[in-house]
Parts: structure tokens; C-alpha cells; sequence
């Protein structure tokens, strides 16, 4: 792999393509001759055709970015010359005709969806310890192979990385041992080229985007956003117009459009702009086609972006997606807009929680709740019409507790952009049976050396510093004279988020590694 497979991030090859073609599914991409022909021009020369298709390409299933990596590698190590157009009619054929089912997808969108935080997941400890000390488990859950294939993968590693058993602490067990004679079976009953699911996703009826969606969402230290996507079909591509709104205090509107290709019939890939901020859009449609979730980024900080889910407005039932505030105090009269769809019947709550309606109409409504002084902490339900949600009522808080409770952040600079980490602060109760969930709350945020080596390398002073919206900037890499050793900017750091209750501060903690820079950004990590 080289620094250049950053170029290849999902959303940037869309900017580059102007076939038109004919629409593609999961399961209508056998008409989809045009890619199919291209396969064949292209993969042939050194894939042999054989009565199941051409060696290797058949035996294999990926996601869109799992086979771009490969192309990327055929161009790279084995010379293969392809076009941008054509190399994106590939990838959508591939894609549709070996490509992933939503359910097989969706253990492992974190990875897909470029998020910094997440956890990795792996089916058990030695595979953990045979590929994830190497590249994400994400990366092989999201194929699918036949076992003499997933054996011929493991051939590939060594083969092109002869190292490999020095590398990633790997003598601590016999690898290739191992891996030939036992993991590539595992790894075929765990991911199996032929299933029951990709075989009915493969036939099931083409669902069309194309429409109005209800959005709502979250942005990690912004707060909630909701408002409507217009989904229309452009040729071989979806455009989408958004209009939205800041839950927040200033309400600020975000206006923007996006470009988008689906994949294997629910793979949403687009590029956009959001408030004058380039954007890149992962998101996987529901197999109904009724539900679109997923995350948007910021396409050179990939760090920075929201949580996204849409509904489709059209036969949508009665329901809350999202309300800009999850709270309220004993005694407290408060504002709080709840978001959804169908919204039009008649808002009332349980007893204890005065209401009046500020606003309503099918898709928000604005109250003003009131909760009594003396009512017993807890979950009251608000309902509208058939909707209903859930609003915390509390008398003091407890704990609070940071998110993530230990992340890393990396450092920046030269072409690399720093990766941020983002916190938030959550507020808590102690109730009968359990801690309460309050809500997330603003919070006064600072950072502590981690430990003795962290105070006495100043690693506050030097690793960079956090915003009031619990954001750590890390600050620029490379050695740095000004410090012991010259050393980086790394460190070890304690977060803390304060929050104000009343006459009292309530504080929580969480881990920050700053770290230096990745070299290189394949699409799966
Ligand atoms: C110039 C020769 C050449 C061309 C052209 C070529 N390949 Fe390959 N391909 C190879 C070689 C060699 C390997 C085995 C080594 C490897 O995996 O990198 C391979 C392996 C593969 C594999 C299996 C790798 C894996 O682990 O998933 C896939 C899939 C694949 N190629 C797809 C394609 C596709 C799709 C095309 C056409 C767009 C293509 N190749 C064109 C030489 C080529
Ligand atoms: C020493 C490091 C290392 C280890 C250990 C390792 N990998 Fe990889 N793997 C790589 C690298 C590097 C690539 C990228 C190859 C490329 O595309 O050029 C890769 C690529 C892959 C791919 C994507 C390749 C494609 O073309 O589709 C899969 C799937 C994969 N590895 C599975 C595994 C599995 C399963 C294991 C454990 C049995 C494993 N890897 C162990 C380094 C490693």
C-alpha cells in the first residue's frame, strides 16, 4: 500500500466519473452489460475465464471499497491501466455481483463510515491476534470467500509481504503454520462465499432512493440536527438537497446538496458541500428502502462529521426521531422541540409534566414543559397523537460520565491533517435499579497529565489542548526541539469535563493517547 490509496476514498472517485450508465442493483446488475464487458476486457489478460467466471474475481466478495483497494493493487503491483470511468463502472458491477448483503455489511459500517473512534471487532482472540495487529478484523469481515480461496489469501500475504512473520509481533506463534493449515477454514465458515442472505439480497426488488427523507442526527459536540433530504435521480447518479437545522440554541440552518452513487442496491456513497464545507456521505439504505443510516464527514477531516438517519416521508407512521433536549429539572420550565414524523395528533405526558404547545406542525412540535416541583425523578412519556418519547426528569446529578472513555488523537502536519478527538459529557442519576441516564450536557473541559512520565514530560504543555466543546486539537508532528529529547508532540492525557449543577460541580474522566501520524489512509483501514 503507499500514501497514494488515500486518493481513493469512496466519495473522491465520484467526482471523477462521467459515464452514464444504466442503472445497477444488487439485483438487476446482470443487465448492467457494460461493466460486465469491461470485467472481461480488463481482468482477462491475467485472470483466466473459466465456466464459473474468471479465476480468483469469482470466488470472492467484497463492499465497493474492498474491491477498489483491489484494483488499486492490480494497477500498482501487477500493472493493470484503467480509467477513471471504467474503473468506476467495475467497481459498481463487482460490487453489485459480488458484493455484501446489508446484513453482512452492517457488524462493520464503523469502518466504512471512517469514523477516528471505534471499537475494532473480532470473532475471537486469535484471529485478533493473526490479522488485527496488522490492518482492521473490519477488513476481512467484510469479505467473503470461498476456503480455497481464503488459503489462496493467505498465500497472498506472505507472498507479498515475505516479512510478514517478523513484522506485528507475529513470532509469537508459528503464522503461516497456523494460517494454512487452520485459520483459512475458520475463516471460511465464519465468512462463506455462498450465502442464503447474498443469494435473496441478489434477488430482491430494486429500491429506488429516490424521494423526500425526514433526517435527523447528531453532531459530536454540536448537538442534534434535523430537517429534509430531497433525494432525485440524475442519470446513473442520486442527487440530494438538504435543508436542516441546528437543534441547538442558535438554530443556525445547514443548507447543502450531495452526489451519490448506490452500490449492490443500498451502498450510498456521495460527495457534497454542507454550509460551504466539502463533505463525503456513508450511508446504507434499509433492505425495505425505507431508512437511510450512516455518518457524513468532513472530506479532509474525517474526524469531524455527524451521525445521519432518514426516513422516508411517504407512508411514514406516526413517530419521534429526535427531541433537542432529552431533560428537565425538578421545578425547571423548559423548551424542548421533538422531531419526527406525523407529528399532527394531540401532545400530552404523564402526570407530573405540564405542557402547552409552542408550535406543530406533521414534522416538529415545540413545548413548553413544566415539571413540577415535587414530582419523583425518573422517565416521563411524552406522546403526540400515536408518537411517543421519553423526557428525564431529574433532582441533581449524580455522575458524569465522558465518551468515549479512552481514545487516541493524531498529531498533524505536512500533507497529513490532525485527527481530532471528540468527547462528550453525559450526565447521570442514581435511580432504584441503576444509574439514569440524563442526558449530554455542556461541560468546562481540561486536561491532566495521565501519569508521572506524562507531568514530567509536560505532555499538557506540548500535545495540544482542548476547546468548550470537548474537542482536543493535537498540535504538530514532528520533532520538536522546544522539548526533552526534541522529542514529538505525543502524550498521555486525562480529560475532564466539569459540569455545572446548580451551586455544585459534577466531573467525570476519560483517556486521551495523542499520537503520531498514519502514513497511509486506505478506504478500510
Ligand atoms: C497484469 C495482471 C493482472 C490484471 C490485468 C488483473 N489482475 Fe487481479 N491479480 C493478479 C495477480 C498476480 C493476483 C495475485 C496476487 C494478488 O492478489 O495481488 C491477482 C489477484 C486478484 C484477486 C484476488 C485477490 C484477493 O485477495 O482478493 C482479485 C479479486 C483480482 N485480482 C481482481 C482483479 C480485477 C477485478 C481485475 C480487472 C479490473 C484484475 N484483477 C486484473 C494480476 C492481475
Ligand atoms: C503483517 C501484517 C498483516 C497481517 C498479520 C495480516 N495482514 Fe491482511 N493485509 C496486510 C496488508 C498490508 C494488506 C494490504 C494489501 C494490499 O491491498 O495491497 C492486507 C490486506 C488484507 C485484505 C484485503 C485484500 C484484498 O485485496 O481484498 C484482507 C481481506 C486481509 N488482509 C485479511 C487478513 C487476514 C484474514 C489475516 C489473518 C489471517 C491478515 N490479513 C493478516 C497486512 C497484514
Amino acid at each position: 500500500m503507499s500514501g497514494k490509496m488515500g486518493l481513493f476514498v469512496s466519495g473522491v472517485m465520484l467526482f471523477v466519473l462521467s459515464a452514464v450508465l444504466t442503472p445497477v442493483s444488487a439485483n438487476d446488475s446482470t443487465k448492467d452489460f457494460k461493466g460486465k464487458a469491461l470485467v472481461n476486457d480488463y481482468c482477462a489478460a491475467c485472470h483466466e475465464q473459466t465456466d464459473k467466471g474468471l479465476t480468483r474475481i469469482s470466488d470472492v466478495r467484497k463492499t465497493p471499497e474492498g474491491w477498489d483497494m483491489t484494483i488499486f493493487r492490480m494497477e500498482h503491483l501487477h500493472g493493470l491501466a484503467v480509467d477513471s470511468d471504467d474503473r468506476f463502472a467495475i467497481i459498481k458491477y463487482l460490487s453489485a455481483e459480488n458484493g455484501l448483503s446489508p446484513k453482512e455489511s452492517a457488524p462493520f459500517r464503523y469502518v466504512l463510515e471512517q469514523r477516528a473512534h471505534f471499537v475494532d471487532v473480532a470473532p475471537n482472540d486469535d484471529l485478533d491476534a493473526l490479522c488485527g495487529r496488522c490492518h482492521t478484523n473490519a477488513r476481512y469481515g467484510l469479505q467473503r470467500r470461498t476456503a480455497e480461496d481464503w488459503l489462496k489469501h493467505m498465500h497472498f500475504h506472505v507472498g507479498q509481504y515475505p516479512s510478514l512473520e517478523y513484522q506485528a509481533r507475529a513470532r509469537d506463534r508459528f503464522w503461516w503454520q497456523e494460517v494454512t493449515s487452520k485459520t483459512y477454514k475458520e475463516l471460511a465458515e465464519l465468512y462463506p462465499f455462498q450465502t442464503a442472505d447474498w443469494d435473496q439480497w441478489k434477488a430482491a426488488a430494486y429500491k429506488s432512493p429516490v424521494g423526500l427523507w425526514r433526517v435527523t442526527g447528531h453532531r459530536p459536540g454540536q448537538g442534534g440536527y434535523e430537517g429534509i433530504m430531497t433525494v432525485s435521480r440524475h442519470g446513473d447518479f442520486f442527487k440530494a438537497k438538504y435543508d436542516l437545522n441546528d437543534m441547538g440554541q442558535k438554530g443556525e440552518s445547514i443548507t447543502g446538496n450531495s452526489k451519490s452513487v448506490v452500490y449492490t442496491g443500498y451502498e450510498w456513497r456521495g460527495s457534497g458541500i454542507l454550509n460551504g464545507t466539502e463533505t463525503r456521505e456513508v450511508y446504507a439504505l434499509s433492505e425495505d428502502g425505507n431508512h437511510m443510516t450512516g455518518r457524513w464527514h468532513d472530506a479532509i477531516h474525517y474526524d469531524i462529521g455527524g451521525e445521519f438517519q432518514a426516513v422516508r416521508l411517504d407512508g411514514a407512521e406516526a413517530q419521534v426521531l429526535a427531541k433537542s433536549s432529552d431533560y428537565i429539572r425538578q421545578g425547571e420550565t423548559k423548551k424542548i422541540s421533538l422531531h419526527g414524523t406525523g407529528l399532527t395528533g394531540k401532545a400530552s405526558a404523564d402526570k407530573g409534566l405540564g405542557l402547552s404547545i409552542i408550535h406543530q406542525n406533521s414534522n416538529s412540535i415545540t413545548l413548553q414543559i413544566t415539571a413540577a416541583r415535587n414530582i419523583a425523578p425518573g422517565s416521563y412519556r411524552v406522546t403526540v397523537g400515536q408518537a411517543e418519547t421519553a423526557i428525564v426528569v431529574y433532582d441533581k446529578i449524580d455522575m458524569v460520565k465522558i465518551m468515549p472513555e479512552w481514545t487516541i488523537a493524531r498529531l498533524g502536519g505536512g500533507n497529513i491533517p490532525p485527527v481530532s478527538a471528540q468527547f462528550e459529557a453525559t450526565a447521570y442519576m442514581k435511580g432504584k435499579d441503576g444509574d439514569i441516564k440524563i442526558g449530554i450536557m455542556p461541560a468546562l473541559w481540561q486536561i491532566q497529565p495521565f501519569n508521572a512520565d506524562a507531568e514530567q514530560m509536560k505532555d499538557v504543555d506540548f500535545a495540544g489542548h482542548i476547546d468548550q466543546f470537548g474537542r482536543f486539537l493535537p498540535a504538530a508532528a514532528g520533532p520538536n526541539p522546544d522539548r526533552k529529547y526534541s522529542t514529538n508532540n505525543a502524550g498521555n492525557l486525562i480529560i475532564i469535563a466539569r459540569i455545572k449543577d446548580g451551586d455544585h460541580q459534577v466531573s467525570g474522566k476519560a483517556q486521551l493517547i495523542v499520537t503520531v501520524q498514519r502514513w497511509n489512509l486506505p478506504p478500510i483501514r
